[in-house]
């Protein structure tokens, strides 16, 4: 595999395949990572993938994390980050507020897709997912390993706790300058789900008004 213009896409999922659509856009060309022998004999996708033991060959190209699950995305990060060269995944589509474009890109590993808005003032932690035509409002904060799924909102003034999961065309009412509404980290707010309240850490929260299942 010749190394020019490549990026290394980790994970063999749609959310892995979706990221490489980003990097095609950006011109780069994709290949990607399995975890084990089974994802690559499972692979039939019209572009190279190597074993994750296999990357150290492949140490002068810049890597994202295509995984959905945050947790597992934290796992990767953490084992290669002395190792390999992670970076930014930004549509040229997704827009930006002022000056939030350079918040994003002194960032690590974050990828933002197709459609996505962050306006201004926002906080952004590293290997974050904010998917396709997700809107992110004024100054919120927003952790690490944080994934925003297709078309959600989130109001202004929110805090996004590390590794917490916004659902799929959920909304986040709006904070205040005062008190920010809290997502907890590591919790789980479903598709669909509006959510008015702060939210526990650890916890998963569906409906309208969104309340605690577990
Ligand atoms: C919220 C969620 C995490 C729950 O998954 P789970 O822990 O496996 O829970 P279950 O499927 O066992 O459902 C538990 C209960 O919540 C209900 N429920 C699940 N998801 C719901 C949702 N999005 N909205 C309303 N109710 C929901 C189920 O009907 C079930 O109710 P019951 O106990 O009365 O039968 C999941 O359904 C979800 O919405 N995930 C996000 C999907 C998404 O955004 N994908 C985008 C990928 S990029």
């Amino acid at each position: 595999m010749t190394t020019v213009n490549r990026i290394g896409i980790f994970g063999t999922s749609g959310m892995a395949r979706e990221a490489g659509d980003i990097a095609w856009a950006l011109g780069f060309e994709p290949f990607y990572v399995a975890r084990d022998q089974a994802e690559v004999h499972a692979w039939c996708f019209p572009a190279p993938v190597i074993l994750e033991q296999d990357v150290r060959h492949y140490t002068d190209m810049p890597y994202v994390i295509g995984i959905g699950e945050g947790g597992i995305r934290k796992a990767v990060a953490e084992r290669f980050k002395y190792q390999l060269r992670f970076t930014n995944l930004i549509h040229p589509s997704a827009t930006f507020g002022l000056a939030q474009r350079e918040v994003i890109e002194s960032c690590t590993g974050t990828i933002i897709a197709a459609g996505a808005r962050l306006t201004s003032g926002i906080s952004v932690g590293d290997f974050c997912i904010f998917n396709q035509n997700v809107t992110v409002a004024h100054d919120c904060i927003v952790g690490n390993y944080v994934h925003v799924a297709p078309g959600a909102n989130v109001s202004g003034n929110v805090h996004l706790q590390d590794s917490c999961w916004v659902g799929a065309g959920a909304v986040i009412n709006q904070g205040n300058l005062t008190k920010k509404l809290v997502v907890g980290s590591n919790t789980v707010v479903g598709s669909g789900a509006v959510v008015i309240d702060d939210c526990d850490p650890n916890a998963v929260y569906v409906g309208v008004p969104a309340k605690r299942i577990k």
